[in-house]
């Protein structure tokens, strides 16, 4: 049986904008000439970590309630923080400031909080010292603290035996005050929006397969940045209108970048009515308005090269596949451990309280769907995915959930809960 007070969702919603597009935003419109506006900002705890890290650096912003101003200095107008730089719970400021800061000609230390501090670093830091950075984990475990003494860098090609955008992001801009070219190339590509942005501020980026190129010391000029909606926060919203009966719901530009649109061709796979309207391009970032109406799920398998297009909706996907009949299996997602939580095993402990027949493997899960679940205690391990992805578990659980730590999900979407009650008309 399944909860007996179901509220389906309906109306329109406006996601907020992309949390990967959002620091970019910052970061490049630091290194820009120039002031760069930036309009639906995500203005969500990871992205303001980040503006705050480059006001250490020197960098004037200004966050006003309907844009960002950023006064960039140029590539090397940047100056040595006198305090240690936050990034929060944030991998991408972490990885990406990293990358940047290796080339400058002063020393940086950068830290986090206690999730941050245990997420690797050494992905970053082996490709980064092959290009001649000095960078030491300060208590030695390859993990943050890392402390930076920015030195002059060599162009390289880096064979990254993961797809992480992280990754390639942190290569990229320090290839920008490389001596030389600088290649990452990757197993499956990751997302591209530093590609995509970078080349919008006029540095000499390109793609050839799976292989990122970049060419150093670029003018980088101010722009004008729309964010998106973002599609990894859509993705709760897609999966309560597909699985709470009655629900149809607009949920209006979202980012549908080719590298991280996973999310809809998994779901339409497993039955779900999604159709795309209004669609549109904002620097070079393709969006739509996404028309997502309850539909009975089916389980699928998913793996290969779409894992790096959803990784953030892993989650999310999997409490869509508790509920979906037959079995689903999701492989090739071994980097789901390393994210703000682990969230393979965090999902099956989850899933598994609340009646789930789940189980977890090397590189994933295997859920067979379709049982009744009950509502639980779920610990969130203040991971904000975690947290909405049981919130919406919870809309068709019979019983009360409760959720430990679930202000978290301020990380990504402040305004979740009171979103999720208006389109429920509570
Ligand atoms: C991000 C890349 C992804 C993703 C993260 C944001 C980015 O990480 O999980 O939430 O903005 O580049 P990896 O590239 O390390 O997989």
């Amino acid at each position: 049986m399944i909860s007996e007070t179901i509220y389906p969702l309906r109306g329109e919603i406006e996601i907020p904008g992309d949390k990967s597009v959002s620091h970019r935003a910052i970061m490049f419109g630091s290194l820009a000439k120039g002031t760069t506006e930036v309009t639906h900002f995500l203005q969500g705890a990871d992205c303001l970590s980040t503006i705050s890290c480059f006001q250490k650096l020197g960098i004037e912003i200004e966050n006003t309630a309907d844009r960002i101003l950023i006064h960039g200095k140029g590539l090397h107008g940047l100056s040595a923080p006198t305090e240690i730089l936050d990034c929060g719970n944030s991998g991408t400021t972490t990885r990406l400031i990293s990358g940047i800061l290796s080339g400058q000609k002063f020393t940086s230390t950068l830290t986090g909080d206690a999730s941050i501090q245990k997420r690797p670093m050494k992905r970053i830091i082996e490709p980064l010292s092959h290009m001649g950075a000095d960078i030491t984990s300060v208590y030695g475990n390859n993990c943050a603290p890392l402390t930076i003494n920015g030195r002059p860098l060599k162009g390289f090609h880096y064979h990254s035996p993961i797809a992480s955008a992280q990754v390639k992001s942190a290569i990229l801009l320090a290839g920008l005050y490389a001596d030389g070219e600088t290649k990452v190339t990757e197993p499956y590509i990751s997302r591209n929006h530093s590609e995509i942005m970078l080349s919008h501020f006029g540095a000499n980026v390109r793609t050839e397969n799976t292989t990122a190129i970049i060419l150093p010391e670029p003018v980088l000029e101010g722009q004008k940045i729309a964010v998106p909606g973002d599609i990894s926060s859509a993705a709760y919203f897609i999966a309560a209108g597909l699985l709470v009966p009655g629900s149809e719901i607009l949920l209006k530009n979202v980012g549908i970048n080719p590298t991280r649109d996973g999310i809809l061709k998994v779901t339409q796979e497993m039955g779900g009515s999604i159709e795309l309207l209004n669609m549109n391009t904002d620097n070079g970032e393709p969006t739509a308005d996404i028309l997502v109406k309850f539909s009975a799920l089916k389980g699928i398998t998913i793996g290969g090269e779409i894992i790096p297009t959803l990784i953030d909706e892993i989650p999310i996907i999997a409490i869509m596949a508790a509920f979906a009949k037959g079995t689903t299996i999701i492989k090739d997602a071994a980097e789901l451990k390393v994210k703000e939580s682990n969230r393979i095993q965090v999902m099956v402990d989850n899933l598994k309280a609340m009646g789930a027949d789940i189980e977890s493997t090397e590189d994933g899960m295997i859920i067979h769907g379709g049982k009744d679940l009950h509502g639980a205690l779920i610990d969130s391990h203040k991971d904000h995915r975690i947290a909405m992805s049981f919130t919406i578990a919870s809309l068709l659980a019979d019983g009360h959930t409760t959720i430990l730590d679930r202000e978290c999900v301020d990380i990504s979407f402040p305004t979740f809960y009171q979103e999720l009650n208006r389109l429920i008309g509570r």
